[in-house]
């Protein structure tokens, strides 16, 4: 069953941990914590001080991802403050390996994430040692646009090259996802759906995650 992960990026902050305990209660698997630093995307959002704040809020793990430039140097942080995953950017980073071993060093699931205009072919050599690939199905930055159609063959592609291989990497999509691609995504694939707008601008939490999945 594909396990569905609100992104807090879209929730209402001046009632942070009610939204937190509403999507609980909704059903949510994880929690989606979208952290941007104003240089690898063109938007700032929020730290590890808030997260560090709300992770124990709701029983829930945090699916962190990073779209920061060589954010090295915040992945102890991010683990203290209960992070699950932790997911960086191929395009973000000189040193990939050098991500990966050190988020199994601590002990958290490494995930390793591409925009829509980078080729999954760059992902080979990664992807017996990662625990999770995030497919960016819109231009990383900003909640609410419009899915691309595109991240669909790369699903399908990094689903075939898993079974093929055994390999056992989570597939994470994230952007746009409605209950109208849901199932399109997870016939091709996929096993985790973020959704931002779907489930915060709802109304109905329930619902909308019921009807994501
Ligand atoms: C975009 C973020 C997403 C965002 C998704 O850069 O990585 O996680 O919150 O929001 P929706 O589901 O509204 O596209
Ligand atoms: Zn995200």
């Amino acid at each position: 069953m594909v396990k569905i992960l609100p992104s807090i990026l879209s929730a209402d902050f001046k009632i942070l941990k009610e939204e937190l305990i509403r999507v609980e209660k909704a059903g949510a698997d994880l929690i989606h914590y979208d952290v941007m630093d104003g240089q690898f995307v063109p938007n700032i959002s929020f730290g590890y001080k808030i997260l560090n704040d709300i992770s124990n809020v709701v029983d829930i793990e945090f699916d962190v991802h990073l779209m920061v430039n060589e954010p090295f140097y915040l992945l102890e942080d991010f683990k203290k403050s209960g992070a699950s995953i932790i997911t960086f950017h191929y395009e973000a980073v000189n040193d990939v390996d050098k991500y990966i071993k050190e988020i199994k060093r601590l002990n958290c699931l490494v995930g390793i994430s591409i925009k829509p205009n980078t080729d999954i072919n760059v992902l080979y050599e990664y992807l017996e040692k990662v625990d999770l690939v995030l497919v960016m199905s819109v231009e990383p930055g900003f909640g609410g646009q419009k899915f691309m159609d595109s991240s669909l063959e790369k699903i399908r592609q990094l689903n075939l090259l898993r079974e093929k291989n055994n390999y056992n990497y989570i597939i994470e999509v994230d952007g746009g996802v409605n209950k109208d691609n849901a199932h399109l995504l997870k016939e091709a694939g996929a096993d985790y759906l973020v959704a931002g707008s779907s489930v915060f601008k709802k109304e109905d939490y329930s619902k909308a995650i019921k009807e994501l999945r």
